[in-house]
């Protein structure tokens, strides 16, 4: 394939379709969410390859505690399995690694897994590889809102000078800049509450694909897609001046 231009500096993916992948195999849900954990790494590798510096996986949503007990207890054993297994790669590969979320709802080792994870790979110069974990855009808004109105109460805000910067500040993304592109998987035209304010002028790419079927063929396709775009940012074509 001929070299692409204009790579997104920041990709993310909601990674859907496990369940269906699952499905059409016969097999039980969990099976789906395995394969699709399975292929992450490689994803990574891919993107960084291309130019990618950024990759933001949204592997559970605040929502997805609704699906039945088993499916949850499988899906956060496939984490652990993953960040045990995140520790040697980003060593490997010099991948830094960021988990976005509400932390206090998860198991008490998976937490002390993500701080031992972030704490070893801070200096890391490779990817900056981000999972969005219990993670929920409006909770994430609804928490930064909070600290910052501590913060007001604290005296640490001048309120008329309290910019969309300073307020990102206070968000679960703080250190990484918004996603250029999104790409979805299975389908669905729609954000399922992933990064609400971040997203708001991200390229959106949808495919049929099924996520443990997304390969570097399909990866293409989405960095094509984004080559293509002209982003405006509700301006005009630079070249219309
Ligand atoms: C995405 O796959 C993984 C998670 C939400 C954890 P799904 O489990 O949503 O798969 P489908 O949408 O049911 O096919
Ligand atoms: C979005 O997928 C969340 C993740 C991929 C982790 P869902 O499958 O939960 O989204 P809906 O229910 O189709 O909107
Ligand atoms: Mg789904």
């Amino acid at each position: 394939m001929a070299e692409v231009k204009n790579v997104p500096l920041h990709v993310a993916i909601i990674m859907d379709g496990n369940g269906r992948w699952a499905k059409k195999r016969f097999l039980p849900r969990t099976a789906g969410h395995a394969a699709g954990s399975k292929i992450v790494e490689n994803i990574c590798e891919l993107a960084f390859n291309k130019g990618v510096k950024y990759l933001t996986v949204y592997a559970f949503s605040t929502e997805n505690w609704k699906r039945p007990d088993s499916e949850v207890k499988t899906i956060m054993n496939l984490l652990r399995e993953y960040l045990k297994d995140c520790i040697k790669k980003s060593t490997k590969n010099n991948m830094r690694i960021r988990v976005i979320g509400e932390r206090s709802r998860l198991d008490e080792d998976i937490q002390n897994q993500i701080k031992e994870l972030e704490e070893a790979s801070k200096n890391n110069t490779g990817l900056n590889f981000t999972v969005a974990l219990n993670y929920g855009g409006r909770d994430d808004i609804l928490r930064a809102a909070r600290k910052a109105a501590h913060d007001y109460k604290d005296g640490k805000i001048d309120i008329d000078a309290f910019e969309e910067k300073d307020f990102a500040a206070y968000l679960d993304t703080k250190d990484i800049p918004d996603p250029d592109l999104l790409i979805r998987t299975s389908g669905e035209f729609r954000i399922s509450n992933y990064m609400m304010w971040q997203l708001a002028y991200s390229e959106i790419y949808v495919t049929d694909v099924l996520w443990p079927d997304f390969n570097e063929a399909e990866l293409d396709k989405a960095l094509a897609y984004f080559a293509a775009r002209d982003r405006r940012f509700g301006g005009i074509k630079t070249d219309n001046k």
